[in-house]
C-alpha cells in the first residue's frame, strides 16, 4: 500500500447520490447452492424493483466469472478471491445510489463475512434461497450435477466442496415450498421499505 493515496472523505457523497435517485441503497447477498434458484429471483426481483423506479444493478456469479474474475475456478482460494472482488464491485454500486443484488453460491460463513466487512454491516442483507442438494441435482438445469455425481467436476458445492447453511440471515426463501412469485413478493415487500427513500 505504499505510495497509494486514496481519498474517500472529499469525493461526491453516496447520500448526495441517493437524494438524485430517490433511493436508498442497499446490497442484497444472496446464498445458495448452484440450481437453488438465485439467478431466476434475482432476475425476476430486479425487473420488479425497475419497474417501481429503483436503479438495480445485478451481479451474478457466471456473469462475473466470465469478465471481472475470469482467471478464477473453484479452489477455496479462487472461490474466496472471486468473493472478495465481488463484494468490491457491489460496494461501487452501493455507493453510487444503486440497490445491488449479488447472486453467488457464497459457500461458507467465513466469506459471507468477509463480504459484509467489505460492504459494511448494516447494507448487507443476507438473502438465504433455501434449497436441498438432491432438488437442486433433480432440476439440474445446466446438468453440473450430472457431470459432478460421475467425477466430470471437482470441488464442486456440496458435493466433494463444502456449503454451509446460512445460520442467521436478513432473509430465507424456500425455493422447494415456494413459488418463484411468492419468494420474489417476499423479498420485494422487504426491499421496498429498505430502499424508501422517505424512510
Ligand atoms: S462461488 O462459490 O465462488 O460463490 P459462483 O456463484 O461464483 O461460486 O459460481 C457458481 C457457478 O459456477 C455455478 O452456478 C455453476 O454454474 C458454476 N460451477 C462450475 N464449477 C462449479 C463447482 N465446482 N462448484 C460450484 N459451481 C460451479
Amino acid at each position: 500500500m505504499e505510495n497509494i493515496h486514496p481519498i474517500f472523505d472529499t469525493v461526491l457523497q453516496r447520500e448526495e447520490k441517493e437524494a438524485l435517485l430517490k433511493q436508498k441503497s442497499v446490497v442484497v447477498w444472496m446464498v445458495g447452492l448452484s440450481g437453488s434458484g438465485k439467478s431466476t429471483i434475482a432476475r425476476a426481483l430486479e425487473r420488479k424493483l425497475h419497474e417501481s423506479g429503483r436503479l438495480t444493478q445485478l451481479l451474478d456469479g457466471d456473469n462475473m466469472r466470465t469478465g471481472l474474475n475470469n482467471n478464477l475456478g473453484f479452489s477455496e482460494a479462487d472461490r474466496t478471491e472471486n468473493l472478495r472482488r465481488s463484494a468490491e464491485a457491489a460496494k461501487l454500486f452501493l455507493n453510487c445510489g444503486i440497490v445491488t443484488i449479488c447472486s453467488f453460491i457464497s459457500p461458507v460463513a467465513e466469506v459471507r463475512e468477509q463480504a459484509k466487512n467489505i460492504i459494511g454491516e448494516k447494507d448487507f442483507l443476507e438473502l438465504s434461497v433455501k434449497c436441498s442438494f438432491d432438488a437442486c441435482a433433480k432440476r439440474d438445469v445446466k446438468g453440473l450435477y450430472k457431470k459432478a455425481l460421475n467425477g466430470e467436476i471437482k470441488n464442486f458445492t456440496g458435493l466433494d466442496a463444502p456449503f454451509e447453511v446460512p445460520e442467521n440471515p436478513w432473509l430465507e426463501v424456500d425455493t422447494e415450498k415456494q413459488s418463484l412469485e411468492e419468494c420474489v413478493d417476499i423479498i420485494y415487500r422487504e426491499l421496498s421499505r429498505k430502499t424508501d427513500y422517505r424512510q
